[in-house]
């Protein structure tokens, strides 16, 4: 709660993220107190899920503020997928001193540039999604992770894949020789969730007796239009011996319904992770066989509520469920498509 006047003149109290390039602009009442004020660094907002993350974030700020006349300026700063960007926003964030930072790294192994900063400033700060290396993590006891379990994440669209299968083994394997052909679409490469999602949900299969051949596989960064790009090329060259598609996420998997619908096909053999609003409405549709919901809303919720514990000096263990390594697990459920028990 040591905002400078500076900051509070330069923000405006909750920034959707559709006011980024407003950042700064806006100025409310300066001298209301008390007050919380939070730098927000993003990756890229770009990003379906990170964006719809920041939305909630910045509706969790605003009710908070109604509820408590507790004063929230969020400052919103996209990095644009560099991290050198990110670290001038770094920078700034506490040259005004906030109270804390929440920073979505662009490169989750520089995560010691924010903490080095941070604690010569004695500024908390929360990472989320894009987890820094233990390494990292251990450097600072200010120092605190959000995000998901990929390997829950993995083992739960495995999971999905392996009830479609056991109800209709035919709807797979449509050659008959008892193999599941499949293709795999991955985020980015040293991403901790799609390094983990890849291995755990394939290894799901494996475990529950499914036999596998991998036809193909290739990285389109969590984006839904490089994944539209991957899978044509697939479907190209591998066209009916394709009998499974698993995606990172949601993104993707809305990627490869593009590329089915635009090729006129009737596949649906596709499973994806995020649950955003175009994913779940996909499989409503039957369009996916399904999605983990990792639940934006709850984990922006975590985000804040731990961000406000340390801005006011208190316990975040008294909010959340904190692990040793001051790590905290956001959850996670499935939506399966109709036709899957
Ligand atoms: C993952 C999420 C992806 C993407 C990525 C960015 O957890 O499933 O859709 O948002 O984080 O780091």
């Amino acid at each position: 709660m040591k905002l400078s006047r500076t900051v509070k003149r330069a923000l405006s109290v909750t920034m959707a993220l559709l006011c980024l390039p407003l950042l700064g602009c806006a100025n409310n009442d300066p001298e209301q107190e008390p007050s919380i004020s939070l730098g927000v660094a993003i990756y890229n907002k770009d990003d379906t899920f990170i964006s719809n993350m920041m939305l909630s974030l910045t509706e969790i700020a605003a009710r908070y503020e109604q509820d408590t006349g507790i004063r929230v300026y969020v400052n919103l700063t996209d990095a644009q997928e560099n991290q050198t960007n990110q670290n001038k926003q770094i920078d700034r964030f506490v040259a005004m001193n906030y109270d804390v930072l929440c920073v979505n790294l662009v490169d989750r192994t520089d995560a010691s540039y924010t903490i080095d900063r941070a604690m010569d400033a004695d500024i908390p700060v929360v990472f989320f999604n894009r987890e820094p290396v233990q390494e990292d993590l251990q450097k600072w006891d200010r120092v605190y992770y959000i995000g998901t379990d990929p390997a829950e994440n993995g083992r739960l669209e495995g999971q999905i894949v392996v009830d479609a299968y056991n109800a209709d083994p035919a709807r797979f394997d449509k050659n008959g020789d008892g193999i599941v052909q499949y293709i795999i679409i991955e985020g980015e490469i040293r991403h901790q969730d799609a390094m983990i999602r890849t291995e755990v949900s394939v290894q799901t299969l494996k475990d529950a007796g499914i036999e596998l051949e991998k036809l193909d596989g290739g990285i389109a960064s969590w984006v839904r239009s490089q994944a539209a790009a991957l899978s044509d090329q697939y479907f190209e060259k591998y066209g009916d011996q394709i009998e499974l598609i698993i995606c990172n996420n949601d993104d993707m998997a809305l990627g490869v319904v593009d590329t089915v619908e635009r090729r006129g096909l009737s596949f649906n053999n596709i499973v994806g992770i995020d649950g955003t609003p175009a994913g779940l409405a996909a499989v409503k549709e039957g369009k996916m066989l399904g999605t983990v919901v990792i639940d934006y809303a709850a984990q922006a919720k975590l985000i804040f509520d731990i961000a406000c514990a340390l801005a006011m000096d208190k316990d975040p263990k008294e909010i959340a469920d904190i692990s040793a390594d001051r790590t905290v697990r956001a959850p996670m459920y499935v939506v399966k498509a109709d036709f899957i028990p």
